[in-house]
């Protein structure tokens, strides 16, 4: 697993020397998660509208979702804009401030992209596997956080 990280990351970075246009940056790196990783099964990006204190839905791979406007607080997205802090939740039917997409979803990942300090975007990752997650999806999607930070 490891080094399936590993590889996804040197890829990405080959995407993001490729990719100018921010959209097209943000939708390729769905793409490059969900069809890497096994237990990914669904990977998008919500951005913030800071003026509403709203999440909006941005580029994402996967089934559609009704949650395209997000209210800061609400579900695992909204409390990791309110908080600024990582979330994994291996178990989505032991959380109450859940927004459900879908029966499949078992799990949840959800990492903050921050410009300057602020809080901007954040990587949603749904997982159809019970409990699939561990410090190293955290550390990779941390990275790529990181460096998408610039185009925000
Ligand atoms: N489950 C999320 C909502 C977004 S979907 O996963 C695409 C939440 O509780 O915030």
């Amino acid at each position: 697993m490891e080094q399936l990280f590993t590889n996804v990351l040197l890829k990405f970075r080959e995407i993001k020397a490729e990719i100018r246009d921010p959209e097209s940056l943000l939708l390729k790196t769905a793409e490059l998660l969900k069809s890497e990783i096994p237990h990914y099964d669904w990977v998008g990006f919500y951005l913030l509208d800071p003026q509403n204190s709203m999440l909006i839905l941005g580029p994402y791979k996967g089934a559609p979702t009704d949650h395209t406007h997000i209210p800061v607080g609400k579900g695992i997205c909204g409390q990791v804009a309110a908080s600024g802090h990582p979330m994994i939740i291996q178990d989505v039917t032991r959380q109450d401030n859940y927004l459900a997409c879908s029966l499949d979803v078992q799990s949840e990942i959800v990492v903050p992209i921050f410009k300057s300090g602020l809080f901007v975007a954040e990587i949603d990752i749904d997982s159809h596997a019970f409990a699939p997650f561990t410090i190293a999806d955290e550390n990779l999607l941390e990275a790529i956080a990181k460096q998408l930070s610039e185009i925000f």
